[in-house]
């Protein structure tokens, strides 16, 4: 396994790789949600390239970008026996070198959900994905469902940049009692680690009720708000029934649909999802 830290370095080892090529971009601290990804593009590809950089692009002045975790050692330990070819390290200065200016931007997709409450957050997104994709020159890149409308911007940003490639968007990987991983679940503290069970019991709830035939998204939304409501050490940011491909906010459920929540137990905001139909 190589580990790069240079544009140059990267495109001369990539060029190398004969065959199909799998990206894997994280921001590292991984945990078994982004090795299922890792395994998945292995599965899939002769060749696997993982980026780990924590993007400071996609952070706001007020979120946890000094603070977000970083462990390099331990994610080279756990990425190893997965038999990946590059671990691609850039730096801040290599990927936005002083004087740096030019941004890709995904319109109408971006304005509801995380894009309301987190502006500015998914130009960095695109921005950093879109230089990824440059460089490494995958066939497919892998992306979680936990993150559900990064993924479908990703979509629209690779279709109309007419990106040669395979965007696979793999499913959530959940711990046992049904909180979806992420490596800001390291900030709960006991209390708050077993109140967060609370966003997937929310999504479950509602998704009975779907499954029982009802289709009034506002039900759906009511049936989410009310389990989240009944536990005092969540604080629901938003509750969303949205269509699955453009986002927007639904009246009466017709095809797949996307019931999304981001909610705060105590600083830490957590976000989860569920695809119906
Ligand atoms: P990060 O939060 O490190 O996540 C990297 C990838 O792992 C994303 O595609 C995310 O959706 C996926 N992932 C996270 N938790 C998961 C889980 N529990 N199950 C399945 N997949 C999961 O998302 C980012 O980094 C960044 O925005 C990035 C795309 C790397 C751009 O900077």
């Amino acid at each position: 396994m190589n580990t790069l830290i240079t544009f140059s370095d990267l495109r001369a080892a990539r060029l190398s790789l004969k065959g199909t090529v799998g990206l894997v971009p994280t921001m590292g601290y991984l945990h078994e949600g982004h090795l299922s990804l890792i395994k998945r593009a292995k599965e899939e590809c002769k060749h696997v390239i993982v980026s780990i950089f924590v993007n400071p692009t996609q952070f706001g002045p007020n979120e946890d970008l000094s603070k977000y975790p970083r462990d390099l050692e331990r994610d080279l330990s756990l990425i190893t026996p997965l038999g990946v070819d590059l671990v691609w390290t850039p730096t801040a200065e290599v990927m936005y070198p002083s004087g740096y200016q030019t941004w890709v931007e995904v319109e109408a997709m971006t304005q509801p959900l995380e894009g309301s409450m987190r502006p500015g957050h998914f130009k960095g997104v695109t921005t950093v994905v879109a230089k990824l994709f440059n460089a490494s020159q995958p066939d497919k890149a892998y992306f979680g469902q936990k993150d559900a409308q990064q993924a479908a911007v990703i979509r629209q940003m690779t279709r109309d940049l007419n990106f040669p490639i395979e965007i696979v968007v793999c499913p959530t990987t959940r711990e046992a009692d049904g909180l979806a991983m992420s490596s800001r679940n390291k900030y709960l503290n006991e209390a708050e680690r077993k109140a967060a069970v609370v966003l997937f019991r929310s999504l479950s709830a509602a998704k009975e009720l779907y499954e029982d035939g009802e289709r009034d998204a506002e039900k759906l939304r009511g049936k989410m708000k009310e389990v989240l409501a009944a536990e005092p050490l969540a604080q629901m940011q938003y509750v969303s029934c949205a269509d699955y491909d453009s986002l927007e906010e639904l009246s009466e459920i017709r095809g797949k649909a996307l019931l999304s929540m981001a909610v705060f137990l105590g600083k830490t905001r957590l976000i989860d999802n569920f695809v119906l139909g």
